[in-house]
């Protein structure tokens, strides 16, 4: 169908007005932004969304629990079947970055963002640091897939090419854009940011499944004999990516499809999502989604009955991503401003609803001082100034257990590039390291 007769058929022929006062390019670009759009879905989305309450109270919800995995008697094996299947090549890295970012009030990509470390490293750098040493270790190159949106494509691409891509082989990494939504207004009426561009806002993290496929990346990945790919979110400074304890878990595990990190939720306020079975399926229910008699809901030492925290960690065999692809997620709508328009519709699909999906997967516990210290606020709780005494405190503890004599003022930063998860740290690595890779600083 021609795109003109598309937005008289759903309703959204105002894009039109003023078409014959626009010049040539701009309405070149108006009409690739209409064709970018599936609207036969937006309109169902905003009639769905429109008419009903986006949560049904008819749902059967239970706490799933689950164990701290380094207690496990097959912990060590796990690590060693892990590493195996790093040196072969079959395991790869996969983040999320398209996200907005907003409530950190950082302009540009998250990842880009210098949380205030003494090396003054970004998320990026550290994450690919993270990478690069335990490439070295298996003697294999990861794989690492990078999702952005269309809003940060090119600044996230600019920052790897700025950094000479961290060290890590070219070849070895993949850009690539998730879709996008167009927003719409009260009267389900698609919104435009200007008289050429349509209001597109990205899809949301769940849209990396599809945009892992149609980007090329998922066929790239399987050619080169992956079957386990890690997938996890930008913000989080502490992330052990391509964890190969957690690799060999989920490869031991003869019916698990994916497997993601799970610890105890600080306290019923929280705001993570939280795994649960949801009608006999494990899924996620994010913090908002929770009826709140439930995220109440205690054990008899206070603990929250609903714990077991989504720090966005996860693992998924190829097979899964390949049926995913071609399982649609549901969508979830949000009212916000865009483009100054108040109360717009905003659709997205998340990640997590892909476990329902599923149906099989497994819980792998963690301790938050360990593995989860995220950066989403500009102040106070998962600040850029928490992310950094968690990785200060955590990197003293890992120089201390080592024997090495720290001082007692001072936290430390000790480089990815020298130890993934405080391994190879000595009184003799220190004297040689201080000031280099090991840096100090004041709580
Ligand atoms: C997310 C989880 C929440 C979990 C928390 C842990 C979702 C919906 N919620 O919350 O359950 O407890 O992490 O930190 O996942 N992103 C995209 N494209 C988008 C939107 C987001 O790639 O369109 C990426 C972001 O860049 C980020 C990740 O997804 O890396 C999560 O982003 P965000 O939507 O901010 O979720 P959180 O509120 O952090």
């Amino acid at each position: 169908m021609d795109f003109k007769n598309t937005l008289y058929s759903y309703g959204q022929d105002h894009l039109l007005e003023n078409w014959n006062n626009l010049s040539e390019e701009q309405q070149l670009t108006l009409k690739r932004d209409v064709e970018s759009q599936d609207f036969k879905l937006l309109q169902r989305l905003f009639q769905e969304h429109s008419s009903k309450p986006s949560t049904s109270t008819e749902d059967e919800i239970l706490p799933l629990t689950f164990d701290l995995a380094e207690n496990n008697i097959r912990h060590s094996m796990w690590e060693e079947t892990g590493f195996l299947l790093l040196e072969k090549g079959q395991v790869a890295a996969f983040l999320v970055a398209g996200g907005q970012g907003s409530r950190l009030g950082f302009e540009g990509p998250k990842g880009a963002f210098n949380i205030g470390l003494p090396s003054g490293k970004s998320l990026f750098q550290i994450q690919a640091e993270r990478i690069l040493n335990l490439s070295n270790k298996a003697g294999h190159p990861i794989p690492w897939c990078i999702m952005t949106s269309p809003l940060n494509h090119q600044e996230t691409l600019t920052h790897f090419e700025e950094h000479q891509f961290f060290g890590l082989p070219r070849e070895y990494i993949r850009f690539f854009s998730q879709g996008t939504m167009c927003a719409l207004d009260s009267n389900g009426k698609a919104i435009k940011s200007s008289p050429e561009h349509l209001a597109l806002v990205p899809d949301g993290n769940g849209g990396c499944f599809r945009a892992l496929a149609q980007s090329g990346t998922l066929a790239w990945l399987i050619e080169k004999g992956v079957r386990f790919v890690f997938l996890y979110s930008v913000d989080n400074v502490l992330v052990r990516i391509a964890d190969p304890a957690f690799v060999g878990a989920l490869a031991s595990d003869g019916r698990a499809l994916s497997s993601s990190k799970v610890l105890r939720k600080k306290n019923a306020q929280e705001k993570v999502g939280v795994f649960a079975s949801k009608n006999k399926l494990p899924a996620v229910i994010e913090y908002s989604d929770l009826p709140e008699a439930l995220r109440l809901e205690t054990y008899p030492d206070g603990a929250p009955l609903f714990d077991a925290a989504n720090i966005a960690i996860h693992l998924f065999r190829t097979e899964a991503l390949k049926r995913l692809q071609s399982t649609p997620l549901p969508w979830h709508s949000a009212k916000k401003t865009v483009s100054e328009v108040e109360n717009a519709w905003k659709f997205e699909q998340f990640l997590f609803d892909a476990f329902p999906l599923l149906g099989s997967m497994t819980l792998f516990g963690v301790s938050r001082e360990d593995e989860f210290a995220p950066v989403k606020n500009a102040e106070g709780d998962d600040s850029p100034k928490s992310a950094r005494q968690m990785l200060g405190s955590l990197h003293k503890y890992w120089l201390e257990r080592a024997g090495v004599k720290t001082d007692p003022r001072k936290l430390y930063e000790i480089s990815p590039t020298l130890s993934y998860a405080g391994e190879s740290l000595s009184q003799l690595v220190f004297d040689r390291e201080l000031g280099k890779n090991i840096l100090a600083f004041d709580p």
